[in-house]
């Protein structure tokens, strides 16, 4: 069986990825060795049979006496190691959810429902580096599946509602944190029918604005009762990264621009935090290369792998299905408010919800994993890594 280090276990995506790789048998396939870089020598994760002590993650040796690393340990971390530990000759497969590699040209965006044929070309071209795509635009690529695969997207426009979650633990406490202390500022005035509502109002916004919430994670701006529309770092040409990712990475996943030699597809994002604990939601705005019937859009959308689903275009299914707490914690990614738009029957709109932590995190990285040892099995690629990694070994 093929060793497999896994890294940044403890942390929210790590926990989510033991969990699944528990629910799905994928300890069975491999001798999993659980790293640390604060933990050494500690015990691993309940798998379900005994595992040796957490190793050391900042030891190159050890590292690299993997065949392969699944990293979910943030991009310092990526930074910081990994070309330490290809430096040291280890040629096997780094298998990450950050977002350090995923742009390079020997890294591959994992998405496999959906880029199995980009995946399995770079494998048997020797490729090693397969990384987890961006939260949202991984959910998204698999809701919008079925245009893609017919190539009916001309160019498309994402409005995203991003959960609390992406940003990390701190931001779900803090969140949930800001909405006590409002929720405190206003109670004795809640439970008094005959209070008003605009000094409710009032009351709320002044706790919002005094600076006494804790705001440290979400840049000092409040995010109970309110919304931040931008994420991530400002690229100083009026776009943040989140947004830039949502047209360079989906390109990616896809196999198309530059690289690939064919046309990128135009994706343009408008990505906002809200308040939701977890799951990312969007809001699509799809150019279509063709004008095709409704009926046969969304024949083609909800068909395109079995964890799309698609949600009638009526209130009730669109209230209770399409939210991110009917979403929370499962693998379906539903797509509703599919409907032709006013400006033409070329102009297709549509929301879609995903969670950000198992399509858009966990799950590509697992499934990956399993790729990785069914290629190795039926033989690799030449100078496969498991010779490289025993000839490092014994050096
Ligand atoms: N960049 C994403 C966010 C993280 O901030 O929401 C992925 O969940």
């Amino acid at each position: 069986m093929m060793k497999a280090g896994i890294i940044g276990w403890r942390g929210m995506v790590g926990s989510v990825l033991v969990q699944r790789m528990r629910e799905e048998g994928d300890f069975d396939l491999i001798d999993p060795v659980f790293f640390s870089t604060t933990r050494a020598g500690g015990s691993a994760p309940a798998i379900g049979r005994s595992v040796p002590p957490v190793r050391d993650a900042g030891s190159v040796p050890e590292l690299a006496a993997m065949d392969i690393l699944v990293s979910c340990q943030g991009s310092d971390y990526t930074a910081a190691m990994y070309s330490k530990v290809r430096a040291a000759g280890w040629n096997g497969y780094w298998i990450d959810a950050a977002r350090t590699l995923r742009m390079n040209d020997d890294a591959v965006i994992v998405l496999d429902p959906v880029n199995r044929s980009v995946i399995q070309n770079a494998l048997a071209k020797g490729i090693r580096n397969y990384i987890g795509g961006n939260c949202t635009v991984s959910c998204m690529v698999m809701g919008m599946h079925g245009l893609f695969a017919h190539d009916l997207v001309e160019w498309m426009t994402c409005t995203t509602y991003q959960a609390a979650s992406g940003g990390g633990a701190q931001h779900m406490r803090e969140l949930l944190t800001q909405f006590g202390l409002v929720n405190a500022e206003v109670r004795d005035l809640l439970t008094d029918p005959a209070s008003s509502i605009l000094d409710i109002d009032r009351r709320v916004l002044a706790k919002q604005t005094d600076g006494t919430l804790p705001m440290e994670n979400f840049g000092g701006v409040p995010l109970a009762g309110n919304l931040i529309p931008w994420i991530d770092r400002d690229l100083g040409n009026g776009v943040s990264l989140e947004e830039w990712k949502g047209g360079a990475e989906t390109n990616k996943i896809l196999g198309r621009g530059e690289a690939f030699g064919t046309p990128a597809t135009p994706i343009d994002s408008l990505c906002v935090r809200i308040g939701a604990m977890r799951c990312h939601s969007q809001a699509l705005t799809i150019k279509l290369k063709r004008n095709l019937p409704l009926a046969e859009l969304t024949e083609i959308i909800a068909g395109a792998n079995e964890w799309v689903r698609l949600i009638p275009n009526e209130r009730e299914s669109s209230m209770r299905e399409l939210n991110p707490a009917a979403v929370s914690g499962r693998l379906h990614i539903p797509v509703g408010r599919v409907r032709k738009l006013a400006i033409g029957g070329e102009y297709l709109g549509a929301f879609t919800v995903g969670d950000q932590l198992l399509w858009g995190a966990a799950e590509p990285l697992r499934r990956m994993l399993r790729i990785a040892i069914a290629f190795e099995a039926a033989g690799g690629a030449a100078g496969g890594q498991v010779a490289s990694r025993k000839a490092l070994v014994n050096a």
